[in-house]
């Protein structure tokens, strides 16, 4: 970040300082990094914070120098500049800068974004859950998911330990998902740790009711919940999703909500050092009826803190991979590590308990999962073809 004051509050700080007076705070600092949110075909999201009121103006381009301008108006600490006009699946660069009434500005590096694909172009994207704790494990898993250069970050929820504690987000999700977050836009949804707070909704810009939304990129379609919430039959959740997924022409569907519906985990859904495990979120279940219906290819999901791919299943029975559908726990953003149940149960596929975060490559009617460790191994792959 370069930063500019202007000559006027310079002499106003040297004189004050000469009258023996102590130096006022200068002001205008970047709480948070630029980051993307919600790109379409045409259009994404630029945001930032600074931590006095300032003015919101992008500067970008194909290139640098940077020839474009677009400003929002009036002045906020929560920046929030939509671009548009742009091409699809292309490179650009940009550039934030904010000044306050005091004449302070600030401006950010030159960062780069793309634009989302259209139709059966191939691309690859990356999926945390769990990110709210364990910097030093995020920071690793964050460099090498960068490292992949993906179209985009699909976080499942639980980003920070508790979701009403600015710190947190300050301190914590932000800085600690550098690089990828000011390159690379992150879709992400609420988990039980954001606490629904209101900090989750001021920091994502995402279609209303932010709760719950669609995101489309290429053949792709995501569909996102809130796992806090009920989903029974009568449900807008239930309701919604059904919708949704009836009119849904994208050749990929996948669903993301925090918690999941088929788990293997040892103690979340019964204790299984002395008892049966109900083996997954019941709230969560209701919506296994559509999944089936629709078929919805992949639930990810997160919670757990491990990891976990179901087999195909229908009606919690594994089937064949073309008839079934795929359940996945990426939970091991950061969160503190759980295990697996003792038994094996007829879910289970694979497990694996340790940090991790999944690079996902889709190319026209096939789709590969990758799942990585902290150093950056694979551990587990799965191939789908339609
Ligand atoms: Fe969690
Ligand atoms: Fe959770």
């Amino acid at each position: 970040m370069r930063k500019t004051v202007s000559s006027g509050i310079l002499v106003l700080l040297t004189v004050s300082v000469l009258l023996g007076g102590s130096m006022p705070a200068a002001g205008l600092e970047l709480l948070v990094k630029p980051y993307l949110n919600y790109p379409t075909t045409d259009s994404i999201v630029v945001r930032w914070e600074t931590d006095v009121p300032a003015s919101s103006l992008v500067r970008w381009g194909g290139a640098v120098p940077l020839e474009e301008t677009t400003a929002a108006e009036g002045a906020h600490t929560l920046h929030e500049v939509t671009l548009d006009g742009l091409e699809s699946g292309a490179p650009y660069f940009y550039q934030v800068v904010s000044r306050d009434d005091a004449g302070n500005e600030m401006e950010s590096e030159v960062y780069t974004f793309g634009t989302a694909m259209e139709g059966d172009a191939a691309f690859g994207f990356v999926v945390f859950c769990d990110t709210q704790s364990n910097p030093e494990a995020l920071r690793r898993l964050v460099e090498f998911a960068y490292a992949q250069r993906p179209a985009f970050t699909l976080i499942g929820g639980d980003l920070v330990s508790d979701g009403r504690e600015k710190d947190h987000w300050t301190g914590h999700f932000f800085p600690n998902m550098e690089p990828l977050n000011t390159r690379v836009p992150v879709v992400p949804i609420l988990g039980n740790h954001e606490n629904n707070a209101q900090h989750f909704y001021d920091y994502f810009t995402l279609p209303d009711p932010e709760y719950r939304y669609r995101f489309d990129y290429g053949n792709l379609s995501v569909f996102l919940l809130d796992s806090q919430r009920p989903f029974r039959e009568t449900s807008e959740d239930y309701r919604w999703l059904d919708k949704e997924l009836a009119r849904s022409k994208a050749t990929w569907k996948i669903v993301m909500m925090h918690k999941p519906p088929y788990s293997s985990d040892e103690n979340d859904y019964g204790d299984t050092a002395n008892t049966r495990s109900g083996m997954g979120d019941l709230n969560a279940r209701r919506l296994v009826p559509l999944y089936e219906k629709y078929g919805v290819d992949i639930v990810w999901n997160g919670h757990i803190h491990t990891y976990e791919r179901t087999w195909p299943l229908m009606n919690g029975k594994a089937v064949s991979p073309k008839k079934g559908v795929l359940y996945m726990v990426t939970g091991g953003g950061g969160g503190g590590l759980e295990n697996a149940a003792p038994v094996r149960t007829p879910l289970l596929a694979k497990v694996y308990r340790g940090h991790h975060y999944c690079y996902v490559q889709v190319n026209g009617k096939s789709l590969r999962i990758e799942a990585h460790d902290l150093d950056n191994r694979i551990f587990d792959w799965v191939e789908l073809n339609k």
